[in-house]
């Protein structure tokens, strides 16, 4: 039982997907653990931190990977690094498969068993195994943080000897695992903090966050959560109510901070050009949607825009990589409850139950075929299901 741990072949990726902890852990289970020098050096991990968890540094990606069983990535593998895994190997990793199934064919014909991660369904049994929420997470916690940097002025309201300085007014758009966590952070730095979200469920946690929730609540808001817990796409007419509500709404706002998603889908539209002329010079916007088209008009992924009305638009991408040892931990430890259930202890061998819910909802590729009822070729008569 061979793992390997590569180190990321993006540039942009800071984080690593095992740690010291991890590693420990799972040469306790008896396999033998790869990774590759240098792998850890963006999280703050050091080559002798893993050699003292029982890792083998290994000088290349060759080396690291030739020979692996099991390989643990924060990234899908693409291009060249597809040739150096093993047939058979079973690859994990957020993969993120929408939009991109070029990539996902070229792991299915390089022979690899990829998991996706983001995939993972969302019962008790899997929370801790769930890299989208321990990433949201830190997300909304980060685009606070990066809120307050970019913003002029003090988050409290401050009683000063030389006068009294206002409370910032954060609004939140989209009250997922980032969005409430981008609240409880606002909220502990002294904003008054407002928030939105199409989802009906979410009032009740916004308020008991201690913020105040505004919404179109009609009947389609009222159904507007699939069985799943996640947002529906919401109908033209809805979206004319919310913006209008939204417009009177930011205008009056110091910080704005997007969150909205849709799975599968590119991200909700919520802040017009409009929306952001009416806002005061010096205020900011964090969109966090940005690298699935984003909730802003005028916002670019990887920049921070300026525009002519003095409002910086900031659309950092890979922001967990922003907090890489935080984030690495966190996604190292949910790879490992995963991969965990895959191994037979006594035996000291992978054992896959191929059958197991969470092994199908995550498995993408395997035996050189797409499998995963998303991405795999639909028969003919089933074009439109
Ligand atoms: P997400 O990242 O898919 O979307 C973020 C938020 O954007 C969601 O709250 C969504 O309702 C909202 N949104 C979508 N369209 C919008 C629009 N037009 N205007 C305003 N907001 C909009 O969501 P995330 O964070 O992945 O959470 C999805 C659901 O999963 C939630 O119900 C959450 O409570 C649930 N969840 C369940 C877990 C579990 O049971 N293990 C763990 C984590 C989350």
């Amino acid at each position: 039982m061979r793992i390997a741990v590569p180190t990321e072949t993006t540039a942009a990726e800071t984080r690593i997907a095992a740690t010291p902890e991890t590693v420990k852990k799972f040469t306790g289970l008896g396999a033998s653990v790869s990774v590759q020098a240098g792998a850890g050096a963006t999280s703050g991990i050091q080559d002798a931190d893993f050699s003292a968890a029982g890792a083998t540094i290994t000088p290349n990606a060759q080396d690291t990977l030739h020979d692996a069983d099991i390989v643990l990535k924060v990234r899908r593998p693409v291009g060249h690094e597809l040739s150096l895994y093993k047939k058979g190997a079973m690859v994990f990793a957020a993969m993120d498969p929408y939009g991109n199934e070029g990539d996902v064919d070229a792991m299915a014909a390089a022979g690899i068993d990829a998991f996706a991660m983001e995939l993972m369904p969302r019962i008790t049994r899997a929370q801790v195994m769930d890299v989208l929420s321990s990433q949201a997470n830190l997300s909304g916690y980060r685009a606070v943080v990066d809120a307050s940097s970019e913003y002029g002025r003090a988050f409290p309201m401050m009683m000063t000897a030389a006068g009294t300085v206002p409370a910032a007014r954060v609004f939140i758009m989209g009250v997922g695992v980032a969005g409430l966590q981008a609240i409880a952070t606002a909220r502990r730095l002294g904003a008054i903090v407002t928030a939105t979200d199409v989802r009906p469920a979410t009032k009740e946690q916004v308020e008991s966050l201690g913020a105040k929730f505004i919404a179109v609540e009609d009947e389609e808001f009222k159904a507007a959560e699939t069985s799943g817990g996640y947002a529906k796409e919401m109908s033209n007419d809805y979206q004319a109510k919310q913006a209008t509500l939204v417009a009177a709404h930011i205008a009056k706002q110091d910080i704005v901070i997007t969150t909205a998603l849709i799975p599968g889908r590119p991200a909700p539209k919520l802040v017009s050009a409009e929306m952001v002329a009416s806002m005061r010079a010096g205020s900011v916007i964090i969109d966090l949607a940005v690298e699935r088209g984003g909730n802003v008009e005028g916002a670019k992924a990887g920049e921070i825009v300026t525009t002519s009305n003095g409002v910086k638009i900031v659309g950092h991408n890979n922001v967990p990589g922003r907090l890489a040892a935080t984030a690495s931990a966190l996604y190292a430890r949910n790879l490992y409850a995963f991969v965990e259930t895959m191994i037979d202890k006594p035996n000291k061998a992978i054992a896959v139950k191929w059958d197991d819910e969470l092994v199908k909802a995550t498995c993408l590729t395997r035996d050189g075929a797409v499998v995963h009822p998303n991405f795999a070729p639909k028969p003919t008569a089933d074009k439109d299901a």
